[in-house]
């Protein structure tokens, strides 16, 4: 019982793996399929190729030679078998790494023939979070949000991937293999849901301190409800109707959020930290790192330091009468 243990864990961990809003093996677009289907191939062949070996070896264990036998002489008839059995073994295993090279070939195919994408989206690495602008004909439509993606399902999108510091990985393993973000230069992926759900993503390339915390979400929606999420951020932030968010924005106004955060629509249009203009409508803030209630925002602000150390956000000084104010305006940018 206590050997079965482990090995128990471990089959309940692999099938957890394979369901998961993160999960490599639980694909959802094109992209992972074949890279899912790629890993259960290698899987079957490698785990056939484990369990004959295991196999011939007992079976050597077991053959005994006879005490008396001289070492030195052998039978024709067994070097003969040997022999073969080695060519075979020798011709299969050739095989099996062609076949693989070729696999591997065909899914690279799959993997960067990339499709007219009904969208296409600039994100940038930063440290630690993703920047999203979305691209337009039209400049009027042009927009830039933080850590969230929101897609048309079944439509292909091409992302262009670039890092503004250090390299990045963007990754969202429901959806498709990793891609490098490099500073300098563009590389592009595509990606596709098959149905609509939210995929969470990861950074997959150690960047520094808040590596983990490089959280991002892509959440595929039905083309209409896309459109209307479209729509609404494009446009600029609506100004607070109540008093409390009122003295909020006047807070945020009068202080050094707006040498970094842009909200449209307001003085504030700093540029190297990512647009709250609807942050209240995101899931998270810090990149995956809390969810975003008015408690969460007033913690972060007061230290976001303690929340992600090392974060480039700096601890602003505030009266500890303005800090629900400011929490309750940002979580009102919906
Ligand atoms: Cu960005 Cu790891």
């Amino acid at each position: 019982m206590k050997r079965l243990v482990p090995l128990l864990l471990i089959v309940t961990l692999a099938l957890a793996g394979c369901q998961g809003w993160q999960s490599a093996l639980d694909a959802h677009g094109p992209a992972a399929h074949t890279l899912a289907n790629m890993f259960w191939i290698f899987v079957a062949v490698l785990g056939t190729v484990w369990f004959l070996t295991m196999a011939a070896l007992l079976l050597a264990l077991r053959r005994r030679r006879p005490v008396d036998a001289d070492p030195l002489v052998t039978d024709p008839g067994t070097e003969k078998r040997m022999t073969m059995t080695i060519s075979v073994a020798i011709g299969l295993t050739l095989v099996t790494v062609i076949t693989f090279t070729g696999l591997s070939y065909a899914a690279q195919k799959v993997l960067y023939s990339h499709k007219d994408g009904a969208l296409t989206l600039l994100v940038t690495g930063q440290q630690w979070w993703w920047e999203v602008t979305y691209e337009d004909e039209q400049p009027s439509r042009v927009f830039t949000t933080a850590n969230e993606i929101h897609i048309p399902v079944g439509e292909p999108v091409l992302i262009k991937l670039e890092a503004s510091d250090v390299i990045h990985s963007f990754w969202i393993p429901n959806l498709t293999g990793k891609m490098d973000a490099i500073p300098g230069r563009q590389n592009q992926i595509q990606i596709q849901a098959d149905r609509p759900g939210l995929y969470r993503g990861q950074c997959a390339e150690f960047c520094g301190l808040q590596h983990a915390h490089m959280g991002i979400v892509v959440i595929a929606d039905t083309r209409e409800d896309f459109e209307r999420w479209r729509d609404h951020q494009v446009s600029s932030a609506i100004a607070p109707n109540d008093p409390e968010r009122q003295r909020g924005m006047e807070i945020f106004l009068s202080r050094p959020c707006i040498m970094c955060h842009q909200v449209r629509g307001t003085d504030a249009g700093g540029k190297v930290a990512p647009d709250l203009t609807h942050v209240g409508s995101r899931r998270t803030i810090g990149a995956g790192t809390l969810t975003t209630t008015r408690g969460n925002i007033a913690a972060w602000i007061v230290d976001p330091h303690g929340v992600k150390p090392g974060v480039n956000m700096p601890t602003i000084q505030l009266e500890p009468d303005e800090v629900q104010p400011l929490a309750s305006y940002l979580e009102g940018l919906k």
